[in-house]
């Protein structure tokens, strides 16, 4: 039987951290087991906030690219390749435009949400509020099945399937799928600031730190803060250096809120021992990215080869769209 297709993708905003293994990379690498996988730098998503400043974006595509084939991404089993190198994402973007209300797009949770956050930012703009179409083009030029998606990009999702029911309608086709999302449910993992992880609040631990890096991170991480003493017992749901043992070492998690329970291991011990399982967790990652590095050609062939065949099935899917809304087909 054809495996089922899944589309991701992220922005290459910056570099990647234990937010983005723990949300997002660990399931993709368990996924491409069972799917047929494309894995996209969502390069033109990153301009649409960073265009003011975009001398990076390149910089960082290949730096995430390098991260996930350093977590465990095959190239054997998945598609990667840069959303930017494939036309047809704009074309199809340009043709859903078209049949999106406006109403639709506005009503975006996200989108209002980031209108307020991203203060720094000017992205009162025209694309901007295209976004998610661009996301829904993004997903349906492939006719992906299912994506993996952590919880803030459902609305997202949402519309995608809602574009791909208003095309099918207005056209009577059934060409697009509704694609199903694949949630990455974890507890929120925070950043060693207690903030949310972003690297605009510089609290990240990224997966290209070095050790004394990650231990001098964890080492400053915000504990109890009604844990003064060591002989005071401590409250491990509301520490955050907890939660990180929960979402990477959950088999240890349980022995660790016990012994902080009944204060019998002080916040500075636990935080040393934290540093040196992530370090260990790390250290094969970290060894593949080296490798990897010394290798540059080799990062550009796999991307190559992922853009060629992500090529052809976008151009493919494209040329059948236009012939469906009658453009004229001549080059
Ligand atoms: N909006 C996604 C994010 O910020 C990135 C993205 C762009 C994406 N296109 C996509 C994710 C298509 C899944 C499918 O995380």
């Amino acid at each position: 039987m054809m495996k089922k297709r899944i589309l991701s993708g992220m922005r290459p905003t910056g570099k990647l951290h234990l937010g983005h293994l723990a949300g997002a990379l660990e399931n993709w690498v368990k996924l491409q087991n069972s799917y047929d996988c494309f894995f996209m730098v969502a390069d033109w998503h990153a301009l649409m906030s960073e265009y003011e400043n975009s001398s990076l974006i390149s910089e960082y595509s290949i730096d995430n690219v390098v991260d996930w084939l350093s977590v465990g991404i095959r190239p054997a089993n998945s598609t990667i390749f840069i959303q930017s190198s494939i036309p047809e994402h704009l074309e199809l973007y340009m043709m859903f435009s078209c049949l999106v209300p406006l109403s639709w797009v506005e009503r975006i949770p996200t989108y209002k949400e980031q209108l307020r956050e991203l203060k720094n930012r000017e992205i009162h703009t025209y694309g901007f509020l295209g976004y998610p179409v661009l996301q829904a083009a993004d997903i349906l030029i492939y006719n992906a099945d299912a994506v993996p998606v952590g919880q803030d990009q459902l609305p997202h999702l949402e519309l995608t399937r809602e574009i791909s029911r208003r095309f099918n309608y207005i056209y009577k086709k059934q060409l697009f799928r509704e694609p199903k999302d694949i949630l990455t449910s974890f507890p929120k993992l925070l950043g060693i600031d207690g903030r949310k992880m972003s690297k605009s609040y510089n609290n990240t631990i990224n997966l290209s730190d070095s050790v004394e890096e990650v231990r001098k991170k964890v080492l400053a991480m915000i504990t109890d803060p009604k844990r003064i003493y060591k002989s005071d017992p401590g409250h491990p749901e509301i520490c955050n250096v907890h939660t990180y043992y929960e979402v990477f070492f959950p088999d240890y998690s349980g022995e660790v809120s016990d012994y902080c329970r009944k204060a019998k291991v002080g916040c500075r011990d636990c935080k040393e021992d934290l540093a040196r399982r992530i370090n260990e967790k790390l250290m094969p990652i970290r060894k593949k990215r080296e490798d990897l590095l010394c290798k540059k050609k080799k990062i550009i062939e796999i991307i190559e080869s992922g853009n060629e065949k992500a090529g052809k099935t976008a151009s493919s899917m494209m040329k059948k769209i236009k012939e469906i809304i009658n453009l004229c087909p001549i080059r």
